[in-house]
């Protein structure tokens, strides 16, 4: 299902001496199976956006159209509970929200809250656990008696146990060492690929956005300030600047070999393979002269 955000504003504690308006006119569109990530300065609404798409927050102006389901400001959506199920959401630390005895319950809990028997969420969860790189051997084991990392993935596990349409994943990665980082990341990208999974990523990594996203939308101040690929966002250095951002240090280094070498390269860089076959094409074009 695409998904279509238009005129999104959201205030908290609205009519109260607390209220803050939060995100304002946020227009985006995203396309089914596509990976799109959002980045932006700390406090620029990312967080509040995400929060919509499963209707944990509600709109207090415009609309969120997920497939058929609308999410609408001032309306009672009678289809929250299989919206919920379509659109999985892994917050910042997910393994904050491990409660069950063992890691088995635990990634069943939801599957069976949605009328999946017992036996076959466990099936499930077994598989998940797999799936994210646990052993099957730790399911009877207490989720609290693991590593921060193998927590993170049965919180992860949880979210792909219900198997949702719809993948949004706020910083997944905060906290965790770089292995960590680079095998959850790559995860989630077969996860996209392998089961056509639209994919939302929140992240400060520049270097992520990059590498994983065919799309970026920029949030800056409550609101959608630029979109585009990320060759094409991250060409406009000014404007990266401008909102707060970093560019990636691939292109970082390109910059610095252009002013090196006296070269310029036709695209921005952004991978180290890509990084690395720009330079050997160098290396062969100077070998031909
Ligand atoms: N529960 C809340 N009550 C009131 N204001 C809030 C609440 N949560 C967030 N805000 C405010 O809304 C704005 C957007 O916050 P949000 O958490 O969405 O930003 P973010 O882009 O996710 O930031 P970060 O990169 O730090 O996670 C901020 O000004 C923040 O202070
Ligand atoms: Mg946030």
């Amino acid at each position: 299902m695409d998904i279509e955000i238009k005129d999104v504003e959201h205030r908290y504690q609205m009519k109260t001496p607390f209220e803050r308006l939060a995100i304002y006119d946020v227009n985006a569109v995203i396309k089914e199976g596509s990976y799109v990530a959002v980045i932006g300065h700390t406090g620029s609404g990312k967080s509040t956006l995400l929060q919509h798409l499963n209707g944990l927050l509600k709109p207090t102006k415009g609309q969120i159209r997920l497939g058929g389901d609308v999410l609408e400001a001032g309306k009672k959506n009678k289809h929250l509970k299989a919206l919920r199920k379509k659109v999985g959401i892994v917050f910042q630390f997910p393994e904050h929200q491990l409660f069950e005895e063992t890691i088995l319950k635990d990634i069943s809990f939801g599957p069976i809250n949605f009328g999946m028997s017992r036996e076959k969420a466990e099936e499930k969860a077994r598989e998940m656990l797999k799936l994210v790189g646990l052993d099957e051997e730790l399911s009877d084991r207490s989720p609290f008696e693991l590593s921060g990392g193998q927590m993170r993935r049965v919180a992860i596990a949880g979210v792909l146990a219900m198997e949702p349409e719809v993948l949004v994943l706020d910083e997944p990665t905060a906290g965790l060492d770089p292995r960590g980082r680079k095998e959850i990341m790559d995860m989630f990208y077969s996860l996209h690929k392998q089961r056509n999974l639209t994919t939302i990523l929140v992240t400060h990594s520049m270097e992520d956005a990059a590498a994983y996203a065919d799309e970026l939308i920029v949030m800056h101040k409550g609101t959608v300030k630029a979109k585009g690929t990320p060759r094409e966002l991250f060409s406009r250095k000014d404007d990266i600047a401008a909102f707060g951002l970093d560019l990636p240090e691939t292109i970082k280094f390109q910059k610095r070999l252009e002013e090196t070498l006296g070269i310029t390269f036709k695209a921005p860089i952004l991978t180290i393979e890509e990084a690395a076959s720009e330079i050997k094409a160098l290396f062969q074009e100077e070998n031909a002269l």
